[in-house]
């Protein structure tokens, strides 16, 4: 088992990495919960393939458990959707010194973090990520929350899970579209910081390879992650690089109101097109883009941005939280694995956003 220790300032915690870690995933939980409640929070497609198994071995390490299902899909984020995670988790007489688990991807982990981030002002839990979207990213680094119609993540906090446990092989059982929208997160963290995963990215040559090296590649986006949040956990500095490609990215998400494109596919065309124009202007070396574009295709990405409404991107650029106030921070790259934050002015973003044509 490969295990990350995760160092903040107030507390710690491992990030344990194994294939096949769930099927015996109460032996683990036992080393770190002495308690007997835990209550498991989960969505329907999740529930169909591993809920029973995941419950019944739970049990057979004497847990008392209940298993709380949502719909899948972002809408289940919502205040509605948590309230009525709180009246279920109260029918259980949950207490403040049991276990909440989160079992599911991004939208079950940030629900669930958030819900037990503020039920008795925080209950104990811990993330088991079944997307590669959220064992890289969203499981790590406390952030929690749901959103409001206005937008993605408003309500929220830093709540960090007490561990989080990944398995790759419930990767097996993942929409081949979900598992290559993590792999536009994989592509970033190679971006921005370590250029010998970028060129291990390159060299798989299909699926078959992918996966056999999945293990190695989450452990490594871990680590990136890992190192980030810990220089920096309210996102201030350093964790801002982590958006290499989302100021573009969310804005493409919102254009198409979360229905075209997935988060990872905003990204990659986000990553994409920021760094052709950062090359324009000189500040990346000659041939990033190119390099970026030939990864993204290796994975069934998206990097084109032509016939979308520039003024529409801009517009949907300025309403995202993150571009509140005259400043906005892009993340750029000096070259591949090292990406800087900038800070520019709203109109200079506009220079940063070419919808013509793409090749
Ligand atoms: N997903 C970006 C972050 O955790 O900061």
């Amino acid at each position: 088992m490969r295990v990350l220790n995760v160092k903040l300032s107030n507390e710690k915690y491992n990030i344990y990495i194994k294939r096949g870690l769930i099927s015996d995933i109460g032996r683990e939980i036992r080393g770190i919960y002495k308690g007997e409640k835990i209550a498991v929070i989960t969505d329907s497609n999740v529930q169909r393939i591993y809920g029973e198994s995941f419950c019944l071995n739970l049990k057979k390490y004497g847990y008392k458990v209940k298993i709380i299902t949502i719909k899948p899909g972002e809408e289940s984020k919502s205040l509605e959707v948590a309230k009525n995670l709180y009246d279920k988790l109260l029918d259980f007489q949950i207490s403040r010194g049991d276990l909440i688990i989160t079992l599911g991807g991004g939208v079950v982990g940030d629900l669930g973090g958030f819900v037990s981030s503020t039920l008795f002002r925080g209950i104990s839990f811990i993330q088991i990520p079944t997307t590669l979207l959220a064992q890289i990213d969203s499981s790590i680094g406390g952030k929690v929350a749901v959103n409001l119609n206005r937008g993605k993540n408003l309500i929220g906090s830093f709540y960090h899970p007490k561990a989080v446990f990944i398995d790759p092989n419930v990767l097996k059982t993942l929409d081949k579209r979900f598992l290559y929208d993590g792999m536009a997160e994989a592509i970033k963290y190679s971006l921005i910081s370590d250029k010998s995963l970028f060129e291990r990215l390159n060299i798989y040559k299909d699926e078959k390879e992918l996966m056999y090296n999945i293990e190695d590649i989450i452990y490594n986006c871990c680590k990136i992650k890992k190192r980030i949040v810990e220089l920096d956990e309210r996102d201030k500095n350093e964790r801002m690089l982590l958006n290499f490609g989302h100021t573009i990215g969310h804005a493409i998400e919102k254009y198409f109101n979360y229905k075209n494109f997935t988060h990872g596919e905003g990204v990659a065309i986000g990553m994409y097109n920021i760094t052709k124009k950062s090359e324009e202007m000189n500040i990346t070396q000659k041939g990033t883009s190119d390099l970026i574009k030939k990864v993204l295709k290796n994975y069934n990405l998206p990097y084109k941005l032509n016939n979308m409404e520039k003024e529409k991107i801009l517009k949907a650029i300025t309403l995202d939280k993150k571009n509140i106030g005259k400043i906005i921070n892009i993340i750029l790259l000096e070259k591949i694995g090292e990406g800087f934050v900038k800070k520019i002015s709203k109109e200079e973003m506009k220079e940063f956003i070419d919808t013509k044509g793409v090749v």
